[in-house]
């Protein structure tokens, strides 16, 4: 590990080479850290192609000395992956940082399984390979430093971050799954509904009716595994799907009521 007064180039091995793991690697080989990554597929071509070893072997990813190591592999998947890890090949004390985009569900996973000598850092990058594509400025970052002894290594990763502009948010994991069960979760169940119901842009669109059909876009850019990962390891999602359909309830209510007092001869309409 090189340092410098306030970062230091680090060693990052990513577990999980899908379209995230690929876009965040992309700005952490041009800030210089040196990036190998292993994945349940063969992404050894594309690796080459963006400066980033790819491992098919677990072992010899454990075995090749990272400071970092960086799960960004799907939620489902996160039990299958991490019983997977031979944790024993660690040569030394390593920063475990995941990305995921619910963080009970991974911490409490993590705390269970890591060696006691490991750093936790759970994180959530607010962003992805769409709306980061032009950098990753004011870009929200969420992160709960779990368990950090060794500073110099978790400030560092920080800051990769950081340096490019990310607003930093710290929080803890549960305070990050209730809102994000009231945000994010809801955005892409809003855009899966309208995606079900194939709305497409017309000649008549308004602004507000194309921002619809951008979300639609966005969130069925990402994969039925993410969403569903949103879904079931975030427990406050499932009174937010409750809640929004108790609200469609209740607008649907209030135009029958309305409808019905409309068309109701004995009731005025000076209202
Ligand atoms: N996309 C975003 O905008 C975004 C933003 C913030 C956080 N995240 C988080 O980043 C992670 C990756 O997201 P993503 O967009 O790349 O898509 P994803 O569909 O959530 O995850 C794809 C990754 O998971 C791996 N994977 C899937 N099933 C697996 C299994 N059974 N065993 C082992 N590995 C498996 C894939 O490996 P292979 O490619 O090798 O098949 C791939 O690396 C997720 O946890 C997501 O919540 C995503």
């Amino acid at each position: 590990m090189s340092s410098s007064s306030s970062s230091r180039t680090l060693k990052i091995g990513i577990i999980g080479f899908g379209p995230f793991g690929q876009f965040l690697s992309k700005t952490m080989v041009k800030q210089g850290h040196t990036i190998t990554a292993t994945s349940r597929s063969d992404h050894s071509h594309l690796s080459t192609d963006l400066g980033v070893s790819f491992y098919r072997d677990m072992d010899e990813f454990f075995e090749a000395d990272n400071d970092v190591i960086m799960l960004c592999n799907s939620i489902l998947s996160l039990s299958q992956v991490v019983k997977s890890m031979p944790f024993h090949l660690l040569k030394h004390p390593t920063l475990f940082v995941d990305v995921l985009s619910v963080k009970e569900h991974p911490k409490q996973l993590l705390l269970e399984v890591l060696p006691q000598e490991s750093d936790l850092l759970c994180t959530h990058p607010m962003f992805g390979p769409e709306s980061g594509k032009d950098g990753w400025k004011d870009l929200n970052f969420m992160y709960d430093r779990v368990r950090i002894r060794d500073e110099a290594v978790c400030s560092s990763f920080l800051q990769i971050f950081g340096s490019e502009g990310c607003k930093m948010l710290e929080m803890t994991c549960e305070e990050h799954d209730k809102m994000a069960a009231r945000s994010q979760f809801l955005t892409h169940t809003i855009g899966r509904a309208l995606s079900e119901m194939n709305i497409e842009s017309t000649p008549i669109d308004t602004k507000t009716f194309q921002t619809l059909v951008n979300l639609k876009e966005s969130t069925m850019r990402d994969s039925f595994d993410l969403f569903s990962g949103l879904f079931i390891h975030n427990k406050f999602a499932q009174q937010e799907l409750k809640n929004l359909e108790a609200a469609l309830d209740k607008v649907k209510q209030k135009l029958l009521d309305r409808t019905n007092k409309e068309l109701d001869p004995s009731v005025s309409n000076n209202r």
